[in-house]
């Protein structure tokens, strides 16, 4: 992804563009984001996941996960999280604020029928995600539509930093209808 232009509505149509290719191209920069969590001690959690849908209309993203990973309890206790993309070729990170819902079962059907049978495989470790084991390979696998779940990411902010010359930030916020703000870097 090039230059985000010199507007603000052109930073944020970049945004929601280099969204829309990270769920439709594995190569993209924005398909691999790291997710933050406040976790159910109060410490901070971030991991990689794969960006699975954008809506720039809804201002929507949606990733998906092990019901009983320990993400999961993270967003039922605290359903904020922030999602970060870095475009090297670009220059160019993007970091999400986002209100999350936990989606399961009948809310997720249509999902989890286009989930690859290999992908499947990602949902339902026995035990589950994170429990301890006495070796690295003692745990198996019982997917099912049961473990799936969609975190359905409402983006509430947007801050996005271009390192180009010179440096260039802008801030967007939901509330007052993605009008944006130029912001010191
Ligand atoms: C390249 C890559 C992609 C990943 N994609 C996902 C994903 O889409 N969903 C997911 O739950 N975990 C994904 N993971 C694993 C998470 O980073 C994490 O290790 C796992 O979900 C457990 O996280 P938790 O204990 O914080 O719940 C991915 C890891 C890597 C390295």
């Amino acid at each position: 992804m090039s230059d985000p232009g010199t507007t603000l509505a052109a930073w944020h149509a970049t945004v929601w563009a280099m969204l829309a290719a990270g769920v439709r191209d594995a190569r993209a920069p924005a398909r691999l984001p790291v997710l933050a969590t406040v976790g159910v001690d109060g410490w901070p959690q971030a991991r990689m996941v794969v960006l699975r849908a954008a809506d720039a209309v809804a201002g929507v993203v949606e990733v998906h996960t092990d019901v009983l990973s320990p993400k999961v309890a993270d967003l039922r206790t605290t359903p904020r999280a922030a999602l970060q993309v870095w475009d090297a070729g670009g220059r160019l990170q993007i970091r999400l604020r986002c209100a999350v819902r936990v989606l399961t079962g009948a809310a997720v059907q249509g999902q989890w029928g286009r989930v690859p049978d290999l992908s499947r495989l990602a949902y339902g470790a026995v035990p589950p995600p994170g429990a301890p084991v006495p070796g690295p390979g003692d745990y198996g696998t019982e997917p099912g539509p049961g473990r799936f779940a969609v975190l359905r990411c409402e983006v509430m902010a947007m801050d996005v930093l271009h390192l180009g010359t010179p440096h260039r930030r802008a801030g967007f916020d939901r509330a007052d209808g993605w009008r944006g703000q130029w912001l010191v870097p």
